[in-house]
């Protein structure tokens, strides 16, 4: 299996550079790919922050907050992408976007580094169609926040070799998260049960004539749920909930998938959860 010495991370928004955290906390070399100098040196102070966050909380000694803040490199130009084993694409959510960077990246990679991307809602094979191999091509769907959330979903592509699929999942294991293998499916595993679950959880608001605060309580008490479905839509932001929906609504045409009015609403009217301090409850700002 091909040893993954150095990462690159197309993308420094919040998963992008939630994930170059991830990686230079397990001892990978990083380099970091934001569209303007700018951009990527407040992901720098992003990461630097959380790193900090842990030192004081005692989590991590300042010596290993150093030594991983020194393994990350930024950069705006992907040729410098060169000598990378693994890129891992998180930019934003447009096949536009990423099959020109996709193109791009295959053009300057070596032939046998791995290009991942961290899509959630668009097909792994069709992103890998711009590229130059496609069979080297994978997704690596981490959770938000990325340093926190144990899955990483390794997508097997139509195209995908398997030694590909099994190098990404091992690297995966190596950052210290729980990986699973699946297929290249609308919303893969998570999302595919999860999105229409909360909308019916939605729904139900009306239908029973229930308080978000009394469905939170619902399913965390009567479901065994951490937390409850109103509490995880704030949290994910109501945006986000909504364009996953709408993803999935597109592609299996199932009605449970569409996002219930509602909620279709209060994304309307600016109230995206906890990001904006009002979402199915009020937050502090
Ligand atoms: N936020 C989540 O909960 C979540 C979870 C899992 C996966 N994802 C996926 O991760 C990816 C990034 O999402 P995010 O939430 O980090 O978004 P974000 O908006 O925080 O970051 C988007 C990044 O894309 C870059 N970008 C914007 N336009 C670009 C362009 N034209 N070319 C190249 N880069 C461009 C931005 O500079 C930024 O770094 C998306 O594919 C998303 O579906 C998001």
């Amino acid at each position: 299996m091909a040893e993954i010495r150095k990462v690159g991370v197309v993308g420094l928004g919040t998963m992008g550079a939630g994930i170059a955290q991830v990686c230079v906390e397990a001892g990978v070399d990083t380099l970091g790919r934001e569209i303007s100098g700018e951009l990527a040196e407040r992901a720098r102070g992003r990461i630097d922050h959380f790193l900090g966050r842990k030192v004081e909380k005692g989590q991590l000694a300042q010596e290993a907050k150093d030594a991983a803040m020194a393994r990350l490199s930024l950069t705006t130009e992907l040729a410098d992408f060169a000598d990378c084993d693994l890129v891992i694409e998180a930019a934003f959510e447009d096949l536009t976007v990423k099959h020109e960077l996709f193109r791009e990246l295959s053009a300057v990679v070596r032939l046998d580094a791995i290009l991942a991307t961290n899509t959630s809602a668009l097909s792994v094979t069709e992103i890998a169609a711009a590229a130059v191999h496609p069979e080297r091509v994978v997704g690596m769907h981490f959770f938000n926040p990325a340093p926190l959330m144990a899955l990483v979903e390794i997508v097997r592509a139509q195209q995908t070799e398997a030694s590909v699929v099994e190098t990404a999942y091992a690297f995966a294991q190596r950052l210290g998260k729980e990986p699973i293998r699946c297929n290249d499916t609308p919303g893969f595993v998570v999302n595919r049960i999860l999105i229409p679950l909360l909308n019916d959880c939605v729904r139900v608001l009306d239908e029973a004539g229930v308080t978000p605060e009394d469905l939170d309580k619902a399913m965390r008490f009567g479901a065994g749920w951490p937390m409850g479905p109103c509490t995880l839509v704030d949290l994910v932001g109501l945006d986000v909930h909504v364009h996953a929906s709408e993803a999935l609504w597109q592609s299996l045409r199932e009605p449970r998938m569409a996002a219930p009015p509602r909620i279709v609403g209060m994304a309307d009217a600016g109230y995206l959860g906890r990001k904006t301090g009002r979402g199915f409850y009020e937050y502090e700002a």
